[in-house]
């Protein structure tokens, strides 16, 4: 099988893939995404650990499950600016959070976006591995900080913790030997993920008592039925699966049938899913 995709340089998942076709697809499986890694939503905001009368920033916010919570949180007193790079993400928060008055949005890019006063806590859920120039962008994520101020982020461990993404994607490359590879130093879902990393570009940016601890879970991908079109919606495999055939997709989608269906359980395709609980200060 053929790609027809004459480039083979994955699509870097950075901001202009956000504002595009990522954050259009972001919208469409919003729910499933967000049920997909709920399990790791309460150690995270466990790690932050908010309290009344902060001032609280989540960082790529997405459609604000988290920025809610946080809001609660951090009442009464507290306030909290949800900054997403995505306007079509961002109209999803700003529906999902109209009424929640110590709440408000930012359409912007974290990395080079004026906030105002300095926070308590910089927050985020997956949000913070997009960045084109991490050093940059974490340095700036430090000025952002009151002195004594918190960084708690989650990001995602390798590939290989990381079966849900990594086993699709063998699955593609097994019809489609050119698919692009994604380069593990580019803006996307693993730039992040080796930890002596992580130190080095927090450490370079100013922050202190940097601790990485390992979050072990599973993505909730619900019935196979769902799982499958949801899986191959992905990352930057999901431009050169629309490009081919109906008939290819149909048997690329019968193969990842198969393969994902050993993780089969009774509350649905529940693969491993492997994070970094990122806390730092300023
Ligand atoms: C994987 S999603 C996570 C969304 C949300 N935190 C959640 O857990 O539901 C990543 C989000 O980060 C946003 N994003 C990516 N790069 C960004 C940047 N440089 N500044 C602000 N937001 C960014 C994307 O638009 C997207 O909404």
């Amino acid at each position: 099988m053929q790609n027809q995709n004459s480039s083979n340089a994955a699509q870097p998942l950075n901001g202009d893939y956000w504002r595009g076709i990522g954050g259009d697809r972001w919208v469409l499986n919003m729910d499933v995404l967000e049920l997909g890694i709920e399990t790791f939503s309460a150690p995270l905001l466990q790690a932050a650990a908010p309290i009344p009368g902060e001032r609280v920033l989540d960082i790529g916010c997405g459609g604000a499950r988290t920025t809610i919570s946080l809001a609660r949180e951090i009442a009464p007193g507290g306030q909290i600016t949800g900054i997403d790079i995505s306007p079509q993400i961002l109209s999803m928060a700003r529906q999902r959070a109209g009424g929640i008055e110590n709440l408000e949005f930012v359409l912007g890019d974290v990395t080079n976006t004026d906030l105002g006063d300095p926070y308590d806590l910089l927050f985020s859920r997956f949000g913070v591995m997009f960045f084109d120039a991490p050093e940059r962008g974490f340095r700036r994520l430090h000025a952002c900080l009151k002195p004594g101020g918190r960084l708690v982020f989650l990001c995602w461990r390798s590939p290989q913790e990381n079966p849900w993404m990594s086993g699709p994607a063998a699955v593609f490359a097994s019809f489609i030997p050119t698919m692009p590879k994604p380069d593990p130093d580019a803006p996307g879902p693993f730039s992040l993920a080796d930890g002596e990393k992580i130190k080095g570009i927090l450490s370079a940016a100013g922050f202190n008592d940097i601790l990485l601890t390992k979050l072990d879970s599973v993505m909730q991908l619900g019935p196979l039925s769902e799982a499958v079109p949801f899986l191959m919606q992905q990352g930057s495999a999901a431009a050169v699966l629309a490009e081919i055939t109906e008939q290819q997709r149909r048997e690329i989608a019968a193969a990842l049938g198969d393969h994902m269906r050993q993780y089969e359980t009774a509350s649905g395709i529940t693969p491993p899913a492997a994070a970094w609980i990122v806390k730092a200060t300023r």
